[in-house]
């Protein structure tokens, strides 16, 4: 496993990871709105309750802010002997980070929550700029993604 950098950490996310610039470390990904602290508090509440199935991470660095994030979504199937399969999702470095192997620390920490819970495999989507990035990581090309936006 590769190390964090000196004086990061990670860790779940928490309620007060509104105030620490969870969102705006999503913004480097996509479009996050305008989404109030009141908004924030109720889908936290909905996630945390489903703790055994939403594993949200953050990395912190030094002064105390989010720099990293990614989340691990486990599914559970009838097929493969009601086998489990994690979804890696919004995986985001803020700007000014990437390149210290922060992603990659992400994408192993969520690879051993998914392993440890019972998953035989995690799959993801992304862009084929993305791409190198997750062969580092350790996956490989399967299937094509379909999208049906509504
Ligand atoms: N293409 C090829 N290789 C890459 C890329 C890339 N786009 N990005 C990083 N790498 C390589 C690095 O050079 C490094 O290689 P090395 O071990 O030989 O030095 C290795 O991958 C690990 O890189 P990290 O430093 O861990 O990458 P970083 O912390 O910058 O995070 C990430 C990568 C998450 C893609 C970041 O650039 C980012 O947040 N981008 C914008 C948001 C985004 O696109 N997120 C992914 C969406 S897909 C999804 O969420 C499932």
């Amino acid at each position: 496993l590769s190390e964090l950098p000196e004086g990061y950490t990670c860790r779940p996310l928490q309620r007060s990871d509104y105030q620490k610039g969870f969102l705006d470390v999503l913004r480097v990904l996509t479009t996050v709105g305008d989404v109030t602290e009141a908004q924030w508090n109720e889908r936290y509440e909905w996630i945390s309750h489903r703790n055994d199935e939403y594993f949200l991470l953050c990395i912190i660095d030094p002064s105390q802010k989010i720099v990293g994030t990614g989340a691990l979504i486990v599914e559970r199937k009838f097929i493969h002997n009601l086998g489990m399969v994690g979804h890696i999702e919004d995986i985001a470095v803020a700007k000014d980070q990437q390149g210290k192997k922060l992603g990659l620390r992400i994408i192993q920490a969520l690879d051993y929550v998914a392993e440890k819970v019972g998953c035989y495999k995690s799959i993801l989507d992304c862009s084929e700029a993305n791409e190198g990035f997750y062969v580092k990581c350790g996956f490989k090309r399967a299937g094509l993604e379909m999208a049906h936006y509504y």
